[in-house]
């Protein structure tokens, strides 16, 4: 059997994408790896929206190498955001890379090859168990297009048809957690802000059908999953290519799905959301998770205008204003860009206005990182590093107060949670409708299920109960 590893980076519509792969690959019978060393084939999901990430992935791939070298028959690919615009230079970088698949490209042309791949790596693994030195490393299967279209002609003057490979029962992708599933209602984005690399690696916004997405949904809940995560780059833009109806109401249909089950999505844009899916999410609370995740990146007018992002401050704060309204208990989350290119101390203060007036439950920040393609690319930057280091460093550290200040006020609240793993000093991790971690202990069983706990103690990070 051939054992694949997916080393994934980046947002969750790369999780969502890993996932569907490994659906399709146990369904050509192959398991999927919990470790390198135990996989004959290696992707890696890739993303490019700051430096740091992709020279991460870099060094992760330039590892590898070595343990190409004690398994040659090995296959290597990266596949995602960075294989959107990197191709050319990762295969002069990396000799022992296979194959570089960008998020663009059509992914059944992907499946095809992955489907002729396997078939190989069932022949060279096997003729390496019997005589390693008769594997060679292979590199002549770079080119995914020229294979695909020899492969089709091969079928079309055979008129064959591709054979399904021989089907293992389908496994859990892991072993010991709750299964989740992510799933991709859009891809693409058009929004097109100006520091953002998405819209060149990912392409133009499409939605896919509510169809597609209730069915899979469905299936997903049948399959034991206790948790869908509905993933889009602008979720709010999503409109049904047949139907034309909107995302509230995709919402309000996945939520109508029988089973215990919640539903989480991300990432909406304050420029598009609207209230009705607040009330859709009021109305529904106990399937759908009482957290809304508002992307700020930044507390200035001036600087979001430069970004791109069509709204003003107190828009947001409007919209802020209809989440404590409709969900007055739900966590609010955001992302915040600081040093933007010309963002001033003064600007800088202006996010930090906007966190101390909504007083988020968690605050995902970045120092701005300059990206090919982008308008911002070659805006002119007189802010030092050390100034956006020293701003992003404050603003966590109040960040973390707030935190804790947020988190204090569950103590003495019983809550539903849904219990995730357990962690390796021995509790068990679950999380509540809202997105907040739990600590707690008990059994291995309690691992896939939703149970009621009462908070005692509060962190910045997590909260710790003990079940009723
Ligand atoms: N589509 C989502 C987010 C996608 S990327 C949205 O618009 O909210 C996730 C986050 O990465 C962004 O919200 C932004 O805060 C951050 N980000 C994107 N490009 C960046 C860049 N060039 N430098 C630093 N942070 C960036
Ligand atoms: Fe990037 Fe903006 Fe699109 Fe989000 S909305 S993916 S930040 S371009
Ligand atoms: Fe990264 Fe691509 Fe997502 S750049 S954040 S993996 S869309």
């Amino acid at each position: 059997m051939i054992g694949v590893f997916f080393k994934t980076y980046g947002c969750q519509a790369n999780v969502a994408d890993s996932q569907g792969l490994m659906r399709y690959l146990q369904d050509l019978g192959c398991s999927i790896a919990d470790k390198e060393s135990d996989a004959d084939l290696i992707v890696i999901n890739s993303c490019a929206i700051r430096a740091k990430a992709e020279q991460k992935m870099f060094s992760y791939l330039g590892a590898l190498s070595e343990y190409k070298k004690q398994k040659p028959y090995v296959r290597i690919g990266v596949i995602g955001c960075v294989a959107s615009y990197k191709k050319d230079e990762m295969f002069g970088r990396f000799d022992h890379l296979n194959f570089v698949f960008g998020a663009r490209e059509d992914m059944s042309t992907f499946r095809s090859y992955l489907f002729d791949l396997i078939t190989m790596l069932e022949t060279s693994k096997q003729l390496f168990g019997q005589s390693p030195s008769r594997v060679i490393a292979p590199g002549q299967d770079r080119d995914i297009e020229h294979l695909v279209q020899t492969r089709q002609q091969r079928i079309s003057h055979s008129a064959l048809q591709p054979k399904p490979l021989p089907l293992s029962p389908v496994q859990e992708i892991t072993n010991h957690e709750v299964k989740r599933s992510f799933i991709n209602i859009m891809t693409g984005c058009n929004n097109y802000c100006t520091y953002c690399i998405v819209p060149f690696t990912r392409g133009r916004e499409k939605s896919y059908s509510m169809k597609s997405i209730i069915d899979r949904a469905r299936r997903e809940v049948a399959d034991g999953s206790k948790e869908i995560t509905l993933i889009g780059q602008n979720v709010n833009s999503y409109k049904d290519p047949d139907t034309g109806s909107s995302f509230a109401q995709l919402l309000k249909n996945v939520a109508k799905i029988d089973g215990d089950f919640w539903v989480r999505y991300t990432s909406p844009h304050p420029k598009d959301m609207t209230r009705d899916v607040l009330e859709v999410m009021a109305e529904y609370k106990d399937k759908l998770s009482d957290w809304v995740h508002m992307p700020l990146q930044a507390g200035s007018d001036r600087v979001l205008s430069l970004m791109g992002r069509p709204y003003t401050v107190e828009r947001y704060m409007e919209v802020i204003g209809w989440i404590r309204e409709i969900l007055p208990e739900a966590t609010l989350t955001t992302d915040i860009i600081v040093g933007f290119p010309g963002e001033t101390e003064e600007e800088y203060q202006g996010t930090r206005d906007v966190m101390e007036h909504v007083c988020y439950d968690h605050v995902y920040s970045f120092i701005y990182s300059k990206r090919k393609y982008t308008k911002a690319y070659s805006m002119s930057d007189d802010c030092f590093k050390e100034v956006k280091q020293e701003r992003l460093e404050g603003l966590q550290k109040r960040q973390k107060q707030i935190c804790l200040e947020r988190n204090r006020r569950l103590i003495g609240r019983t809550m539903r949670i849904l219990v995730e793993k357990r962690l390796s000093h021995g509790k068990l991790l679950a999380r509540t409708s809202g997105n907040v971690r739990v600590l707690l202990d008990g059994h291995d069983e309690l691992i896939g299920s939703f149970v009621r706990v009462i908070i005692e103690k509060a962190g910045i990070a997590n909260i710790e109960g003990s079940l009723i």
